[in-house]
């Protein structure tokens, strides 16, 4: 591959045809937007009412009503509720007046007939149960008589990923008696349970008073496994780097891997993106070499993380030859690709929609928006008469953040559409692909990937010949054009007051101070933590960087770092750049939602590098907007006696009135999935994997397992521990955060 300079002319790409950033007109429209909003934010005592009357709320009509009303009480210039220490305990600690309560953990019954899980690793039937690893959610409000409602806050659905599995070696060992076969073959019975448990579900739920259950024998629940029929859509649709033998034509897939971050569309379906796909697959020390050189697929193997020798992460093609099990062996072993399943790995890798209203439609995987490890979509509100845009990140150290806008222009109609499936066909099977590139001076540009981009289309490093093979080899693409490569995107989300764009940009290990991941503006942090006696270097902790546009569609934007995750005692001239401190420290932001009730911003975190100090976190913000900070430089002194200088854009110093610790969850868990109801007095989050950290060997010892979570706050059967929703209401009724 040719080795890709950040800054090169090719940077420069389209300048002529569609680059704004420069351009009076784009800053003069910013500036009047900017000072606008100034007014309606800065007089002090503005309610919020003004603001979200006036700003407008993202999303649907849904949370208009309820969310004015909640809104109201808001103190907007503070937060209501006081910090949460750090806590090391394996317990769900929650800010004083708030009360938390577990309502769906892994291994709970879907069904009336489906048996009470026992949790001893003796449960079958995964797939009329909860399945593991709790990740993004988003809620869908019934009515009193069953129907869709977008003001419910007493009783809806919740659809949910399920991303991967707690496992060591090969197998998920919580779910099996004796924590599985770690060698291979793997057994078919292991393999069945851990195909299972992957992918979706729905659930109904309800409160009664401030009592919330869910429902097993709820006609809506769902669930979507790694093995349930899903049909291909958009561009890459019929593609042949598609076909299998279980799809001839390339038109269908089965299931859908490493569920992460989720979204909520403008015409109401779910949407979740498939993050760490890839390394399902299996594929033998001879493949490249087999293939040979004319099959570009061995370029985008290695591209995509799967090198010829690759081994899978549970061993799944292990099990026998029945095709449920030989289609994770992505090697070229039959005489065509409707013999093998060397193009399988091709059907993942999307955002997949799913009406979570209605169990008999099939999953779709929306190609159009691009095959990498996908998180969150971010949809900015949409605009009668403009396209539809979704943000979304690549959650791999120096992956790229992405945009795409529909060819199709909203239809007001559309936010209550008779079939919402088809109204996904109609916005995201025809559109366009972005990627960022981030300019030193606090602008950008959205660079367009597809065969109407002269560098994509000539591209001499990988041959793209048709927009599926974009939409296919999306990474490849982005590659050529030099976007910006980001400290790991993961979650997005609009704010509601103003219409900005936030990512997380988790961490980055591989961030150096030269060289093809030099530090740059938008990931300007380079440094060493300690973690005990483990020194992590690079950028260990992660930031949040924002976007302005004048309309989402642009191709311009203005940035800055809303946010620099720091321990708070570290060096606040090089690492602790926002200030924090004890009330608001954090490492690794990685979940993040705007509430449509409040306009807060929720941040949960995924850390590994803090936890010495603290489990994983939710922590609440009002942020500001982009350029309300200042510019700073950073400089790095070489082994020459030279320095790099790195000259960033920052948002305004934090204060706990403003970024306050609500939350800190169990031992070994990540914080993840946020939703709420309409109302904001209701707020579901997940905690994924606590006790991940116990050995194979102990699985039996309760004694040994690191969390025993939710089993010791009173939640269900046995000791092991098992990811689960919980749901947070504030004592007194209020809105949560207030
Ligand atoms: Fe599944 Fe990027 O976290
Ligand atoms: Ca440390
Ligand atoms: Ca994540």
């Amino acid at each position: 591959m040719k080795k890709r300079i950040p800054h090169s002319p090719d940077f420069q790409f389209n300048n002529e045809e569609s680059n704004t950033s420069a351009s009076p007109s784009f800053d003069a429209v910013l500036a009047t937007r900017l000072s606008r909003r100034r007014l309606m934010l800065g007089a002090a005592g503005a309610a919020a009412t003004t603001v979200f009357g006036g700003a407008g709320l993202v999303g649907c009509a849904s949370t208009g009503t309820t969310g004015g009303v909640a809104s109201a009480a808001l103190p907007l210039r503070s937060l209501g509720f006081s910090a949460v220490a750090k806590s090391l305990a394996d317990a769900v600690v929650v800010a004083p007046g708030y009360q938390v309560q577990v309502l769906y953990a892994l291994g709970d019954p879907l069904t009336a007939a489906t048996p009470a899980f026992k949790n001893d690793g003796t449960d079958t039937h995964f797939d009329q149960r909860a399945g593991d690893h709790h990740d993004g959610m988003e809620w869908f409000g019934l009515d009193a008589s069953g129907q869709p409602s977008s003001s419910a806050v007493s009783r809806g659905l919740i659809a949910m990923n399920h991303e991967a599995t707690t496992d060591e070696k090969l197998s998920s060992h919580f779910i099996h008696a004796n924590g599985g076969t770690a060698t291979l073959p793997r057994p078919p019975t292991e393999v069945d349970k851990e195909l299972a448990i992957h992918g979706l579900s729905v659930v109904e739920v309800q409160s009664v008073g401030a009592q919330w259950n869910y429902l097993q024998a709820s006609p809506f629940n769902r669930r979507v496994t790694a093995e349930t029929e899903v049909l291909i859509s958009g561009p890459a649709k019929g593609s042949a780097h598609l076909v299998t033998p279980y799809s001839p034509d390339g038109t269908h897939s089965r299931g859908t891997l490493n569920n992460c971050g989720t979204g909520k569309t403008p015409w109401g379906t779910f949407v979740s993106g498939e993050e760490n796909w890839y390394g399902y697959f299996f594929r033998d020390a001879k493949d490249d070499a087999r293939r040979g050189k004319k099959d570009k697929q061995v370029t985008a193997l290695n591209r995509y993380g799967r090198k010829a020798g690759a081994a899978s992460r549970h061993g799944w093609e292990s099990a026998g030859p029945d095709d449920r099990f030989a289609r994770w062996n992505n090697s070229a072993v039959g005489a065509s690709a409707k013999m093998d399943y060397r193009n399988e790995m091709n059907t993942f890798g999307y955002v997949v929609e799913m009406d979570a209203y209605d169990r008999t439609q099939a999953v779709r995987k929306r190609t159009g928006l691009g095959r990498f490890a996908h998180e969150s979509v971010s949809f900015a509100k949409p605009v009668v008469g403009q396209p539809v845009v979704a943000y979304m990140g690549d959650d791999a150290r120096n992956e790229y953040m992405y945009k795409y806008v529909s060819a199709a222009k909203w239809d007001a109609a559309d936010a209550n559409p008779a079939d919402r499936l088809a109204t996904g066909d109609k916005y995201l099977d025809k559109g366009t692909l972005f990627v960022a590139s981030f300019k030193d001076d606090g602008t950008g540009q959205w660079i367009e990937l597809s065969m109407n981009n002269p560098i994509v289309a000539a591209n001499p490093d990988f041959e793209f010949t048709s927009d599926a093979d974009v939409a296919i080899f999306t990474r490849l693409a982005a590659d050529a054009v030099s976007a910006t490569k980001m400290d790991r995107p993961e979650w997005g989300g609009i704010n509601p007051r103003n219409g900005e764009f936030y990512m997380t940009l988790t961490n980055n290990s591989n961030r150096t101070v030269d060289g093809d991941a030099g530090v740059d503006a938008a990931n300007p942090r380079y440094y060493k933590d300690m973690k005990g006696a483990k020194e992590n270097k690079g950028n260990v902790h992660g930031h949040i960087i924002r976007v302005a546009q004048a309309h989402p569609a642009d191709t311009a934007f203005k940035w800055d770092i809303y946010l620099f995750a720091s321990e708070a005692d570290a060096d606040k001239s090089r690492v602790n750049l926002s200030s924090l401190t004890d009330d608001n420290d954090m490492s690794a932001p990685d979940g993040l939602v705007f509430s449509q009730a409040t306009g807060l911003c929720w941040i949960q975190t995924d850390d590994g590098a803090y936890t010495d100090k603290t489990n994983c976190m939710l922590l609440a913000a009002i942020p500001g907007q982009v350029g309300d900070g200042s510019k700073k430089t950073l400089t790095y002194p070489r082994a020459d006696g030279s320095e790099k200088r790195v000259e960033t854009h920052i948002g305004k110093p934090q204060s706990p009135d403003i970024l306050k610790r609500f939350l800190v969850g169990p031992v070994d868990c990540e914080i993840t999935g946020l939703c709420e109801t309409p109302d904001g007095r209701a707020m579901f989050i997940n905690i994924q994997h606590p006790g991940e950290g116990t050995k194979m060997a102990d699985i039996g010892n309760p004694a040994k397992y690191t969390s025993q979570w939710p089993a010791n706050a009173g939640y269900g059967a046995g000791q092991r521990p098992r990811s689960a929703t919980i749901v947070i209401t504030k004592k007194d009724g209020g809105v949560i955060g207030s």
